[in-house]
């Protein structure tokens, strides 16, 4: 097997799936991402030329679907975090309808690995008509959503062949991560030191996220109990819960398991009555402000009886082995990139899911890789 150095070769470079080559892919993708959008001799965040001021921008709206939307979901708390901007998110086939009251002269932030997408084109366009500047992060740069933006923020994840979505994903995150720097900066919430640290911590990525494939074997072992389930529950809070829904669409995808995400603080209110022994509990719980919070929901889950699948980091993994069946730490990371680095071993475990399953890894049943009709 050889590992792929640039993402963007259109073989499978001796892996068994294209998922497989491109969740290998994910360290490079993040990698050369990054290196478009940061300037290496001052460490600082350089967008490219955009039509409009981000600091006079008060407001934005995003949109996208499927994965494409999760990482939407994570940049909203990054942009509001980091650049105190209020934020307004939706899937593409809702927002296109919605008729949103938007302030002209508003942000409006598409996200799509193919730029083809049709509900995302849609909902581009109503934007548009309630004169908002047009911000799109995409794959494919040559694209419809492309030729209808003010200004493009590519992702530089190479051609994805798997119709389930990986390393467009952290592709993604690197863009919003950057982005939410350049309006926090704009909007003077972010200082100069407050920049370095976010931009080290995102420098930092590709080196930690080439250690989390040492870890695949615990990872065979979790596929190994979902597996054997017919429901599974993906647990997360803050900009992890958006992890938990990537986590479960893809198994749903894949392994055609049946996955909910839930923010695990909304547990206690449904999803806690399906919790016993056949219906395993993965979470995803790095170490920061909100990890004794999720836990405790997990010690709730863990008294119904509930197998617990955890994947947290290196510092919260003491806290977690008495308490889960499996724990996998990934490096421990800031807070800020923890959702990025989370994000990979979801995806692999679906993976290794569907290998047990012996699905259709890359080509699943009833989906397509680009949705082109409503
Ligand atoms: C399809 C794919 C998903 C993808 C979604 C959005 O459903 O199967 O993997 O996340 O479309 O696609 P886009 O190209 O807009 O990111």
């Amino acid at each position: 097997r050889t590992t792929a150095l640039m993402a963007g070769s259109v073989g499978k470079d001796g892996y068994r799936h294209y998922m497989e080559k491109e969740l290998h892919e994910h360290p490079v993708v993040i990698g050369q991402t990054l290196q478009r959008l940061i300037d290496p001799a001052t460490r600082r965040v350089r967008l490219p030329g955009l039509p409009f001021d981000l600091a006079r921008v008060p407001r934005a709206v995003v949109t996208a679907c499927g994965s494409a939307f999760y990482a939407g979901m994570i940049g909203r708390y990054w942009l509001e975090r980091i650049a105190q901007i209020p934020v307004d998110i939706d899937v593409a086939s809702e927002m296109r309808y919605r008729d949103p009251p938007l302030t002209p002269g508003g942000l409006g932030l598409l996200i799509s690995q193919s730029g083809e997408t049709a509900d995302t084109l849609a909902a581009l366009r109503g934007m548009r008509a309630r004169g908002q500047h047009i911000l799109s992060v995409l794959n494919v740069e040559q694209s419809t959503i492309a030729r209808e933006s003010d200004a493009v923020l590519g992702t530089v994840a190479g051609p994805e062949i798997s119709v389930a979505s990986t390393k467009a994903f952290t592709a993604q995150l690197s863009v919003l991560a950057c982005l939410s720097i350049a309006v926090g900066r704009a909007r003077d919430t972010l200082s100069a030191e407050g920049e370095e640290a976010l931009v080290g911590s995102l420098l930092d990525l590709p080196g930690r996220a080439g250690e989390i494939f040492d870890l695949a074997p615990a990872i065979r072992e979790m596929a190994a109990v979902i597996a054997g389930a017919r429901d599974v529950l993906y647990l997360g809070r803050g900009a992890c819960f958006p992890v938990a829904l990537e986590g479960a669409l893809k198994l749903k995808e894949v392994s055609y398991i049946h996955a909910e995400a839930y923010a695990a603080g909304e547990m206690k209110h449904g999803p806690i009555s399906l919790i016993d022994r056949t219906v395993p509990v993965v979470a995803s719980v790095p170490s920061g402000r909100l990890f004794e919070k999720t836990v405790s929901n997990l010690q709730e889950a863990r008294a119904r009886g509930g197998r617990l699948l955890v994947f947290t980091d290196t510092r919260g993994a003491e806290r977690l082995r008495g308490l889960a069946e499996i724990v996998v730490a990934v490096p421990t990371v800031d807070e800020f990139t923890a959702p990025i680095l989370q994000t990979i071993p979801v995806q692999m475990l679906a993976y290794e899911v569907a290998l047990l399953k012996g699905t259709d890894v890359d080509q699943p049943r009833n989906l397509a890789k680009s949705v082109t009709v409503e």
